[in-house]
């Protein structure tokens, strides 16, 4: 194969590659339609390529679908209600000022998309508690890891995370990840039968998006390269963009 054609190859590939990252977004309305699991197989047998450090591969994930994800949704929104759960502290407080500019203006979009009102407490707990039945999709994603580990491995399980939406993105396949499900731990272990080191970090809805539901239009915006890469030694003129 001589370069030319070889380099052709290779711009396909990047161009298919990128076309799959930027086509992927948090999905949080789903067709019915089930997903076979030769599917969630293949897309998880894929994830699995995913580096870790020293090559621990520290990933664990538990895949629910049909009444077993029906049931756990059911005990995850009686838990909910019963307020017997801990209230969520996925940041810091106080956050960052540049963490709560972003935080509020997904909040806008969010709630904008859903037409609730942001005052409006009732219709975002309401919301909210859709996370805990997977959005509606048809296949639930839980990740798991040994909680003897530290922060470092989590690295590893976020990038298996990743991996798994794209690969999913690529057979056109939606996803949404959701930490919403970290404070379910105690309910959610004892439902799937866990081993008492692992802890969940998060949770994962995956099916064929909704593409008329509005809540799936919203294109979160991303901060430009200039504003969080600093690309220092290369010549002045590969550096206009
Ligand atoms: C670790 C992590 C946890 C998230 N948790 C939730 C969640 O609990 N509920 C939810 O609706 N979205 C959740 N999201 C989705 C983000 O809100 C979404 O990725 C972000 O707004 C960017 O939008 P995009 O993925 O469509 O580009 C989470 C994303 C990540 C990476």
């Amino acid at each position: 194969m001589d370069n030319s054609v070889r380099d052709r190859g290779q711009q396909a590939i990047a161009q298919c590659v990128s076309a799959v990252m930027r086509s992927r977004h948090a999905t949080r309305a789903f067709k019915p339609q089930p997903l076979e699991r030769n599917l969630v197989e293949d897309i998880l047998d894929d994830a699995a390529t995913a580096p870790s450090g020293a090559n621990i591969q520290p990933w664990r994930v538990y895949v629910v679908t049909g009444t077993v994800k029906d049931t756990l949704a059911d005990a995850l929104l009686a838990a909910s209600r019963a307020g017997t759960v801990p209230a969520p502290a996925h940041f810091p407080d106080p956050l960052p000022d540049v963490f709560r500019a972003r935080l509020q203006d997904f909040g806008a979009r969010y709630y904008e998309s859903l037409g609730i009102d942001r005052t409006d407490a009732a219709a975002r707990l309401r919301q909210s508690e859709r996370n805990l039945s997977f959005f509606g999709a048809p296949v639930g994603l839980l990740f798991t890891i040994d909680r003897r580990l530290k922060p470092h491995s989590w690295i590893d399980l976020g990038l298996f995370a990743q991996n798994v939406m794209i690969a999913a993105k690529a057979r056109g396949i939606d996803t949404c990840p959701q930490v919403s499900f970290a404070p379910f731990h105690d309910v959610i272990a004892a439902h799937l039968q866990m081993e008492p080191c692992e802890v969940t970090a998060f949770g994962m809805s995956m099916g064929y998006g909704d593409p008329h539901a509005p809540v799936n239009q919203i294109a979160m915006p991303r901060e430009h390269l200039r504003d969080f890469a600093r690309i220092v030694g290369f010549p002045e003129e590969h550096s206009a963009r």
